[in-house]
């Protein structure tokens, strides 16, 4: 089959090496030139657009054989047989329908695609959107295709997650198909396209429902999940019981399960806060407006998180005005290079608000930091607040605490003496992921906060004398 992807980001460039490398012939297109440009010319794992394990060695291997890159529309969509939409869908910010998805790409990708669609070809959102954007789809296409055209309109939402992308693809727990009642000829073409996926994975609905289901499976994991354990953070601080060990009780319930109860400081990315914030929008359009305040007081719990870390690290240091802290992560989670809404902004942000000069040290963000930290608000006398490394080592020289926000593996493992030694002192290490072990930090002569852990009493864990 001839596989047409539209956008090349995280999404797109993921399904289209994944079609690729499961036999298909793939043509990706993107209206950012220099994007595809990347594509094509990059030609080490590290040099992709983006940045996610594995992805570059699949390019690498069918680049140029069935997997081609293009900013010539024509040359991605003629004679192809299925055309997966992959564009971004942000939160409209202003406006009419402030809150939902903005779905202005979606349709400008669909007047692009009508005139050269090919008759029989099954156009595909892949795209997170509201439910019943397949609505605006079918309209467009039909209004714009070429006389004697006949087509098909899919909702295919994606579930992979950055990091664990490639796997998340090739051996999804399921396929989500949303096609239309008797769309024979589209079931035959996604039964072949996703071969490599077991009969009782795929999982057709009727398209709206396919709409609702991503949007409800991103409700679910982010706020019936993370917001929920999170939210019992500052009680257990403020009562003595320890989060970790509840977040493990919980995860023994087999009803329950053990996975994304991680506590910590909150989550972040590009989708969850988009996708609740547009369900939110659907639900006050629809005038359910109490299950609407449900999501609003999810969200501002998962935001309050990154701030009360901010003013925990104040009261500890007693004052933040020309103190130093080293920022271990910055990306939104460990194995990717996305920033979107990272916890670690808003951190990095307050820290410097308060006359904080801060140390980011990140495997694989630091190419965005001048971006994100540019005027006159990140600088110091024409100083920058700032500055970037990979070392954690580095990071900790002449500060007076470290914040972990991201739990990359080369933040696991540390040696804390040499820490201890390269800080000021009292030094503090703030722990936003409840990755360390707080023994082993104290009785390197650190002070030591981990979120929820009421256990830990800061009175007991002042242990700045060795
Ligand atoms: P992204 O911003 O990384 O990539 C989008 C790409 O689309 C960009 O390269 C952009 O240049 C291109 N584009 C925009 N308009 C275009 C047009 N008219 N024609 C061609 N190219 C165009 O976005 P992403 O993270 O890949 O997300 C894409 C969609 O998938 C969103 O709706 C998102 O909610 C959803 N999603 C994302 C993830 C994820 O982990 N990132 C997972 C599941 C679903
Ligand atoms: C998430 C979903 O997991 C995907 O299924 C979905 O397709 C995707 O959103 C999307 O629609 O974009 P992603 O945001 O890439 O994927 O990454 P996650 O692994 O879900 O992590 C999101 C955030 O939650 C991160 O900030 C992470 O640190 C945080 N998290 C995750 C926790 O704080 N605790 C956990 O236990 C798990």
């Amino acid at each position: 089959m001839k596989v047409a992807v539209i956008g090349t980001g995280y999404v797109g460039g993921v399904t289209g090496a994944c079609f690729a490398k499961t036999g298909q012939t793939v043509f990706c297109y993107d209206v950012s030139v220099d994007k595809i440009n990347e594509w094509n010319s990059a030609n080490a794992e590290d040099s992709f657009p983006i940045s996610e394990p594995g992805l570059g060695r699949i390019v690498l291997e069918h680049r140029n054989k069935n997997l081609f890159f293009t900013a010539d529309p024509k040359t991605a969509i003629s004679d192809a047989d299925v055309i997966f939409i992959c564009v971004n869908t942000p939160t409209k910010t202003n406006g009419i329908h402030e809150g939902s998805f903005e779905v202005h790409y979606v349709e400008q990708s669909a007047r692009d695609i009508a005139p050269l669609l090919k008759n029989g070809a099954v156009v595909v959102g892949k795209s997170t959107v509201s439910v019943g954007t397949v609505d605006l789809l079918e309209d467009v296409l039909r209004d714009n295709i070429p006389a004697g055209v006949d087509f098909s309109v899919v909702s295919n939402p994606e579930f992979l997650a950055e990091g664990s992308a490639i796997e998340d693809f090739l051996n999804p727990g399921r396929v989500l198909i949303g096609i239309k009642d008797g769309d024979v000829h589209a079931k035959s073409v996604f039964d072949e396209l996703y071969h490599f996926v077991p009969e009782s994975s795929r999982i057709y609905t009727n398209r709206w429902t396919g709409e609702m289901s991503k949007l409800a499976n991103n409700a679910m994991l982010s706020v019936g999940r993370l917001v929920l354990i999170n939210s019992l953070t500052g009680l257990c601080e403020d009562t003595g019981a320890d989060i970790v060990d509840v977040s493990r009780v919980l995860g023994m319930d087999a009803r329950i399960g053990s996975k994304f109860l991680k506590p910590g400081i909150g989550y972040g990315g590009s989708c969850f806060t988009k996708d609740v914030k547009a369900l939110i929008y659907l639900l006050k359009h629809n005038h359910r407006d109490v299950e609407a305040e449900f999501y609003e007081s999810a969200l501002k719990i998962n935001y309050a998180l990154r701030e009360r870390f901010v003013e925990k690290m104040y009261n500890c240091l007693y004052s933040l005005k020309d103190k130093v802290v080293g920022v271990y992560g910055f990306t939104f989670k460990p194995e990717t290079d996305d920033i979107r809404d990272a916890p670690a902004i808003t951190v990095c942000k307050r820290l410097m608000d308060e006359g904080v000069f801060v140390k980011i040290c990140d495997p694989k963000a630091l190419k965005h930091i001048p971006i994100i930290f540019q005027g006159k608000a990140y600088e110091d006398g024409g100083n920058k607040r700032y500055s970037m490394t990979t070392d954690p080592y580095d990071a900790a020289i002449g500060a007076n605490a470290i914040a972990l926000i991201t739990e990359w593996d080369v933040f696991k493992n540390l040696d804390f003496d040499r820490i201890r030694n390269n800080m000021k002192h009292p030094g503090w290490i703030f722990d936003g992921r409840n990755l360390y072990d707080s023994n082993l930090i104290n009785s390197a002569g650190l002070n030591y906060y981990a979120i929820g852990r009421g256990t830990f009493k800061l009175d007991n864990h002042r242990n700045a004398g060795k």
